[in-house]
């Protein structure tokens, strides 16, 4: 037999060596090279074929067309390799360029794929909340003033005249920070700290609110969360007396909430306001009817306030023979909880884009 490529003529095999590299050399995606391979130097192609057939030559014709043979695929293997290179990066370009995170895209709350134009979100709830409830109180003459989230003892407890037994000051309800003298540093507890820190910068009359966050070691439920805001307000001046304390609160609420709220003040206990009282308004959620968010009592607590005790203006130097002064403190997410109706105040800490995009 003649032909050194088993069948294939010389001239046959370079036809077949030069379709088979414009194959490999059109080919668009690394699946196309794959399916080319096979069919090009795979068991079944022509090549593989014409090796089988090398047998039935005599010895020199199966060297000469072996040889032959084996640089032809050796040419379209090399092509095959250089093309998977050219595809493999192509492929990883086009992935990176696909994969990558678009900082400036609209942010798309309805889920539709279709933002609205000029949408680049809003403020959380609760921040949105601080910021009106920041603005009726600057309305009625109040200043903004904060505080440290990261407070001493003597500051979130002591100056406050709760004393080292005070429930609130165990383990259990507060966040102590690894630092200094065990359970000396902690995450405040409420806004009140701000209340002495204020006190201690500046001589009365002092017309302030305070906002910010606070933590509790609190389970979570439909009226709790472990982190939390309050506004602390408080008013030092000659002469201020409960029914101030009392006219404050209502005008606040009726500002917030507007006039088809009810709100009550009952009598509590707080260690540094002497009278003390609870401020309570309608559960928006079942309109006093009572359900599971206000325990089925149908009034929901917003926040606790008084008049300021002697003890606190002893602890900061301020003469209580001279002034008085009342505190209140709300908690902010409590105060959105109510005016958006949520049933569950988890929600706001969760942050489920649908449910941020509907308050
Ligand atoms: C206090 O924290 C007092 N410092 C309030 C105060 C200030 C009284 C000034 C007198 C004078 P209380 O623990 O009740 O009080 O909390 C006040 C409000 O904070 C609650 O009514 C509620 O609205 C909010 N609050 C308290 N704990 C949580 C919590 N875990 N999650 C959400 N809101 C909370």
């Amino acid at each position: 037999m003649t032909s050194p490529g088993a069948g294939i003529e010389p001239k046959e095999l370079e036809e077949l060596v030069a379709v088979a590299l414009r194959r490999v050399d059109a080919t668009e995606s690394l699946d196309d090279l794959r399916r080319a391979e096979t069919e090009l130097v795979g068991k079944r192609s022509e090549i593989s074929l014409a090796h089988r057939r090398l047998g039935s030559l005599d010895a020199d014709a199966r060297r000469s067309a072996g040889r032959l043979l084996g640089e032809a695929k050796a040419v379209i293997s090399a092509a095959i390799a250089t093309r998977r290179s050219v595809l493999a990066d192509r492929e990883r370009h086009d992935r990176l360029e696909s994969d990558r995170l678009d900082l400036t895209e609209l942010p798309d709350p309805s889920g539709t794929g279709l933002a609205p134009i000029g949408s680049l979100g809003h403020l959380h709830l609760v921040h949105r909340t601080r910021d009106e409830l920041e603005d009726v109180f600057v309305g009625m003459g109040f200043v903004v003033a904060d505080g440290p989230e990261v407070e001493t003892d003597w500051y979130n407890f002591e100056a406050l005249n709760i004393p080292a037994a005070h429930p609130a000051r165990g383990m259990w309800d507060t966040f102590y920070l690894d630092l200094g003298e065990p359970e000396t540093v902690l995450l405040r507890t409420h806004t009140s700290p701000v209340q002495i820190r204020l006190m201690q910068q500046q001589a009365p009359p002092i017309y302030a609110v305070m906002p910010g966050r606070c933590y509790r070691r609190d389970t979570p439920d439909a009226r709790h969360n472990p982190i939390f805001h309050q506004v602390e307000g408080l008013v030092v001046d000659d002469g201020t007396s409960f029914a101030d304390l009392a006219g404050t609160i209502e005008t606040f609420t009726g500002a917030y909430f507007g006039s088809g709220i009810h709100a009550r003040l009952r009598p509590a206990y707080f260690p540094f306001t002497e009278p003390s009282a609870e401020f309570e308004i309608t559960c928006t959620i079942c309109l006093g009817k009572g359900c599971r968010t206000c325990s089925h009592t149908g009034w929901v607590e917003l926040g606790g306030c008084g008049m300021v005790h002697p003890a606190v203006f002893e602890a900061v130097d301020v003469d209580p023979e001279r002034y008085t002064g009342f505190a209140f403190g709300f908690g902010i997410d409590r105060c959105a909880q109510m005016r958006y109706a949520i049933p569950d105040m988890r929600v706001m800490l969760e942050n489920d884009v649908r449910v941020l995009a509907q308050v």
